[in-house]
């Protein structure tokens, strides 16, 4: 088919263009799976998983509704590695599509055991989870100290010949320093943003809404800082860049290509369109030809800032 060249490589993952879905909410694929054409999609990501399996937090109240978002305390509830290779993974890889799969753990060593079983598979790509805002252990401790988060890249990248991509949190003062961090330790590419730090309070009962006390807050209300983080990173970093935060359309898309993206994530919207991945790629491609444009290469990190004086 002819038409603009969409295609992206992160390290060794090609990619036939740069829409992919962000890892949790589309679980392991089972419960999206007939809902849209998912293998149109350059990669998904699928649901962080750790060694062990995790229960996650209480049940009782995982997730809040704001005004432009949710915020979650999932706490990484997951089948651990052994059930996701046998089970998971294997229905998941029907998928016609590049499959990620994200990994989390408490220590660097933990993070290494995943990757080393996960070489042996047919992901085309691991993506580590440094940045979960809603785990006591691991997660965003590693994701907020940019030597603890290379020391985890770095025994991924011993253990693990696929590319590696670091997954960041926003809920720190330099983000630019951790994504350096992770692409001296041998990153193939970096993921932002993860979920930002929050708290829904019950007033009548008084306490937080979520059993978990705070979670992380996603959707269109962090768009805008999630894109300026994108143009923060892609100006410290030569190793492609994967932007997310309340994407909800091909503009929206368009704003992370343009600050710095290689690609991009749609996640949240799921919920209300799970078809918006195929949504958000038909717009990118309709822009491209609008504008005479032969590769969604040549937009990436092109937006130009005005000159200010003062
Ligand atoms: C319910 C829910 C579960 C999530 N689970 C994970 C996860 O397991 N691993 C991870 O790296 N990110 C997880 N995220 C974060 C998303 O991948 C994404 O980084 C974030 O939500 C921002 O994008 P969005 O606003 O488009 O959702 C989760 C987000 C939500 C809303």
């Amino acid at each position: 088919m002819s038409g603009p060249d969409l295609s992206v490589k992160i390290g060794a993952m090609a990619m036939n263009n740069p829409v992919m879905v962000a890892s949790g909410i589309f679980g392991y694929g089972d419960e999206f799976r007939g809902l849209a054409d998912y293998g149109e999609l350059g990669a998904l990501v699928l649901k962080t998983i750790t060694r062990e399996p995790r229960l996650g937090n209480p049940p009782a109240c995982r997730t809040a509704e704001t005004p432009a978002g949710i915020v979650n305390a999932i706490g990484l509830e997951n089948v651990g590695l052994d059930a996701f290779l046998a089970e998971k993974l294997p229905a998941a890889m029907e998928y016609e599509t590049n499959i990620v799969a994200s990994i989390a753990g408490e220590t660097p060593e933990e993070f290494a055991d995943c990757a080393r079983a996960l070489d042996q598979t047919e992901v085309a790509a691991i993506e580590l989870n440094i940045s979960c805002p809603n785990v006591k252990k691991g997660g965003m401790a590693f994701g907020v100290d940019p030597e603890a988060s290379a020391e985890v890249v770095a025994a991924v990248r011993a253990a693990a010949a696929k590319p590696i991509v670091a997954k960041l949190t926003p809920n720190v003062t330099d983000i630019s320093s951790v994504a350096v961090a992770c692409e001296t330790a041998g990153a193939d590419g970096v993921s932002l943003t993860n979920t930002f730090s929050a708290m829904v309070v019950d007033v009548e009962r008084r306490c937080p809404l979520l059993a978990a006390g705070m979670g992380g807050l996603s959707g269109p209300a962090i768009r805008p800082a999630a894109v300026y983080r994108v143009y923060q990173v892609a100006q410290a970093v030569a190793i492609p860049v994967v932007g997310m935060g309340g994407i909800w359309n091909a503009n929206d898309a368009l704003e992370f290509i343009l600050a710095g993206a290689s690609a991009v994530a749609v996640g949240t919207v799921l919920y209300a369109d799970p078809a918006a991945g195929n949504r958000v790629l038909a717009g990118i491609r309709e822009y491209l030809d609008r504008h005479g444009l032969a590769k969604v290469s040549e937009l990436v990190g092109s937006v130009s800032i005005p000159h200010t004086s003062g």
